[in-house]
């Protein structure tokens, strides 16, 4: 989704302006053209050469050299860009960019722009929480600017505090959320779970599976990508959080079912790519269960089918992880559970299903249509996935 999108990134001068690097890197990895700008002040942290090697496209630096190919138009680059990203941002260029002004290239380029320009804050605690930065900042957000708040942490001064530039992964979630904002699924609210319920045994234990969450997240951030408002309801994973979705952290299946209710009914599709346990014990011990006994039996009881038991007119989404009889074992569920689309994992192949970056799929639709998918990576699978919910959404009456 990045490829071909014009990316101005702006670097200032803060001593987060390394992380730059790192995340002109990626964009342009995914192919994205980035036109780095950097303030004068930015070049004291960072060489504008360490940018322009990784970016191949001439540094921006001084809104006057003649050599720069940017600067004959100094709004050429405003122009041009799909998104402009300013990563990190100080106090003082938060403060010029809300009070107009435009003396250097960054600024010239941010007041010209009628592309969304995102905002990622990196300063001393105490300049961050100052009234006036606050002002300033809430001046841009009513104007339209995405504010990515800064993060807790140690901050250059050595001191602990609000203040430390967003996770680079934050930063570009964010990218992808404003470019994706009119992708195929604009407009849409989807609901997705992900991750493997645990059934609590006792205050240290419970019942699991092997889900990582890694499909759910990859559904989640490809729904964002192409527009979607996603919520993600998730069971304990060790993923970050994605930017630009809300996340919705639960632990048992009981807890997920009351998320999905919470969450459904404005939603135009509910995708369940969670492993949700089967059965869960009958009672929760208060205490730590001790190893008295040479056994132990657990008796269980029946979860919730959260598929089954969900009302609404939004489309229905399931997967299933088969061992055998992949595709008949699969439409049985969909049968049976009255899903408007199933994705079925054949987990016969280690690299697909649990755990594994990659999955080998099949989509079954209602309607009868079958398609079987190649090893694809997870975001692959999403993608595809999702072609075929845009697809059923627009059949819905
Ligand atoms: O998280 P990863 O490591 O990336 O792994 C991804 C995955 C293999 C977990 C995922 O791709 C997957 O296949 N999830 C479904 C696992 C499964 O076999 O589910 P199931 O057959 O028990 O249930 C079928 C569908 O009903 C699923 O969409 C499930 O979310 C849902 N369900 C299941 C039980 C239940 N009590 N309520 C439900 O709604």
């Amino acid at each position: 989704m990045l490829a071909n999108k014009t990316i101005v990134l702006g670097i200032t001068g803060s001593i987060a302006a390394y992380k730059a690097a790192d995340i002109a890197s990626k964009l342009t990895q995914a192919g994205a053209r980035v036109e780095v700008i950097m303030t004068e002040a930015a070049t004291k942290f960072i060489a504008p050469l360490t940018l322009r090697s990784l970016t191949g496209q001439p540094v921006v630096t001084d809104m006057f050299e003649p050599a720069a190919e940017w600067s004959i138009e100094h709004i050429a680059l405003a122009e041009a860009a799909n998104v402009v990203v300013i990563a990190p941002a100080t106090a003082n260029v938060i403060a010029k960019l809300a009070a107009g002004i435009s003396d250097d290239m960054l600024c010239c380029t941010v007041l010209a722009t009628k592309a969304p320009v995102i905002v990622a804050p990196a300063m001393n605690v105490n300049m961050f929480e100052n009234t006036i930065t606050q002002e300033n900042l809430a001046k841009l957000k009513a104007r339209g600017f995405i504010i990515i708040d800064p993060a807790y942490g140690r901050l250059a001064s050595g001191k602990m505090g609000l203040g430390r530039l967003a996770e680079v992964e934050e930063i570009i979630g964010t990218i992808k959320q404003v470019l994706g904002r009119s992708g195929d699924l604009a407009g849409k609210r989807i609901v997705v779970t992900a991750g493997g319920t645990q059934e609590r045994i006792d205050p240290v234990r419970h019942i699991g599976n092997r889900s990582s969450g890694k499909m759910g997240y990859a559904v989640a951030e490809a729904a964002r990508d192409r527009g979607a408002e996603v919520k993600l309801i998730t069971a304990p994973t060790s993923l970050p959080e994605p930017a630009g979705i809300e996340v919705i952290h639960i632990e048992t299946a009981v807890q997920m079912k009351e998320a999905v209710a919470k969450a459904t009914p404005q939603a135009d599709a509910l995708i369940m790519a969670a492993a949700v346990a089967d059965y869960q014990p009958k009672s929760v011990a208060k205490a730590k269960i001790k190893k008295e006994t040479p056994s132990l039996t657990l008796e269980l009881v029946r979860t919730p089918d959260i598929l089954t038991e969900v009302k609404g007119n939004f489309l229905k989404v399931g997967f299933a992880a088969e061992s055998e009889d992949v595709v008949a074992n699969a439409r049985q569920k969909l049968e049976k559970k009255q899903l408007d689309l199933i994705v079925a994992n054949d987990i016969t192949d280690s690299s697909s299903g649990f755990g594994t970056d990659t999955n080998k799929v099949t989509l079954i639709s209602q309607d009868g249509n079958v398609e079987s998918l190649p090893l694809l990576t997870k975001r692959e699978v999403a993608d595809r996935m999702l072609d075929k919910v845009v697809e059923l959404l627009g059949k819905k009456p």
